[in-house]
């Protein structure tokens, strides 16, 4: 009998994404896979997909298992109540889980591939005897950040003890001089709370990550190497497979899961892009989760108005707290009729490879951030929390494929960064842009090494026993 993988993704869009590219990657060498999502989130990807339970071209290959997440059904479930999400999965799928690992019914699993901070699995996999994979689908640099958390309290540099966010950090191998104190998770700002969920959470998947037999990272070695190396020394099984949803196109000969997206896209955004000039439009996202003040929403609004772009904006329902449309101010609604387009959700990986678009103001989520540097889009980062002021910093000082604008939403400043990317510095940020696509497409070519690494999961998986 071949192999089969549970997946355990967390119940999120970018998670989700992620493991059903891998998903696919696998059943495409294969592997069956048994995809456990929450109810909720499978209602969303059939209603948004239209999608029947089963409508993947796999057949027996892959399935959805949807389980409850232990919230009423009326449960808003948005980014302001991650935590109850957290505690109430924690204690709904571990007995679910565990019957699947331990059940004869049906072809056993060989494996599980659970997300990093669903750490309640390194238990359940251990009395099952079945090997576990961790994939953490945030970046490599904001989990070795984690990673070096410990140590930083240990060292007694963390909390800080002044205030000078723009410090640089120490004890941490390959983040001295390059991140400062403001550059950190955002939970590290001011004293850390031990009683914060979110912190209880990282710290627990940086001790859960070492005891499975592996880390899945959606990266590529030559934009990681580094950080790669030290989360090496903790955890020697690594396998750079990214980016993932790169790879999966050179693997595929055509679509097979209908849609990883639990919105429903617009694509009116694409004609409207047909029509504008190369590399003239800023497209604006800040992903599947953050939400903006309406303060925030109309500094950014007034300076992409006022840097005079064309822009392409994802105004995802809910993502501007209280926004009533009549109060955006007429000059503001003029400009975006004469030179900007709005959508609901766009298909953003078609438009960042859209010729048209020549920027992008993003929230630095992780697979936003691999997205654009696929496609060679420079960015302009705003990052909101957690791993994103990390990624932000990357991208910014290590990668130099766009600005920081960290900590500050100012028209004045969103308006320079604006011009900056989309004018005064264009060909030199889209060259280096361009250098960044290509390291990518040749990681995940014949003979690259997340091309490599996903032939040695495949091996491996093939061929795993505790
Ligand atoms: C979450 C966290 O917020 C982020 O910090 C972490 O790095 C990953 O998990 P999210 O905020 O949704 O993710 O951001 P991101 O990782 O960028 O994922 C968003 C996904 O939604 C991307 O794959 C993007 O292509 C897709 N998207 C976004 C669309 O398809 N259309 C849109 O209009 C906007």
């Amino acid at each position: 009998m071949g192999a089969h993988v549970l997946i355990f993704p967390l119940p999120l869009q970018g998670p989700i994404n992620c493991m059903l590219k891998l998903a696919e990657l696998l059943c495409l060498h294969q592997i069956k896979v048994t995809f456990i999502i929450t109810q909720h989130i499978h209602r969303r990807l059939l209603h948004s997909s239209h999608a029947q339970p089963h409508s993947t071209k796999y057949g027996d290959s892959f399935r959805f298992n949807p389980i409850p997440d232990g919230l009423p059904h009326d449960h808003p479930r948005t980014v302001f109540e991650f935590s109850e999400l957290m505690t109430s999965l924690g204690a709904a799928a571990p007995p679910i889980l565990h019957q699947m690992l331990i059940s004869t019914d049906d072809h056993s699993p060989t494996c599980v591939v659970a997300d990093g901070l669903l750490t309640f699995a390194t238990d359940i996999a251990a009395q099952a005897r079945v090997p576990l994979l961790y994939f953490d689908t945030i970046s490599p640099s904001a989990i070795w950040t984690y990673m070096c958390l410990p140590k930083l309290i240990q060292a007694g540099d963390l909390p800080f003890k002044d205030d000078n966010q723009d410090e640089y950090i120490r004890n941490a191998p390959e983040l001295e001089g390059i991140m400062r104190h403001r550059d950190l998770p955002s939970f590290c700002r001011g004293a850390i709370d031990f009683t914060d969920p979110q912190v209880d959470l990282v710290l627990k998947q940086v001790h859960h990550m070492p005891l499975s037999q592996g880390l899945i990272f959606n990266t590529f070695q030559r934009l990681d190497a580094p950080v790669l190396a030290q989360i090496r020394n903790l955890c020697p099984n690594i396998y750079a497979i990214g980016p993932l949803h790169a790879l999966l196109l050179k693997n595929r000969t055509s679509c097979y899961i209908n849609s990883t997206s639990i919105y429903q896209e617009d694509r009116s955004c694409i004609s409207w892009l047909d029509n504008q000039p190369a590399r003239s439009v800023l497209y604006v996202s800040i992903g599947s989760l953050c939400v903006m003040t309406k303060e925030n929403f109309f500094e950014v609004l007034h300076g992409t108005v006022n840097s005079g772009s064309r822009f392409l904006w994802v105004r995802r329902p809910g993502s501007v707290a209280g926004l009533d449309p009549v109060e955006i101010p007429n000059e503001l609604s003029r400009a975006t009729e004469e030179r900007g387009c709005t959508v609901s959700w766009a298909p953003q990986q078609e438009v960042l490879a859209h010729p048209a678009v020549g920027g992008f103001l993003t929230h630095s989520g992780w697979n936003s951030t691999l997205e654009s540097l696929v496609a060679g889009i420079p960015m302009i980062c705003w990052p909101h929390y957690v791993d994103q002021q990390v990624n932000s910093r990357f991208v910014g000082e290590v990668w130099k494929v766009g600005l920081d604008m960290k900590d500050s939403c100012d028209r004045v400043v969103v308006e320079k960064m604006v011009r900056e990317v989309m004018e005064v510095r264009k060909d030199e940020f889209l060259e280096r842009a361009k250098e960044m696509s290509e390291a990518a497409e040749a990681s995940v070519g014949e003979g690259g090494s997340s091309a490599a690494d996903l032939d040695r999961l495949i091996d491996d998986i093939k061929n795993m026993k505790l």
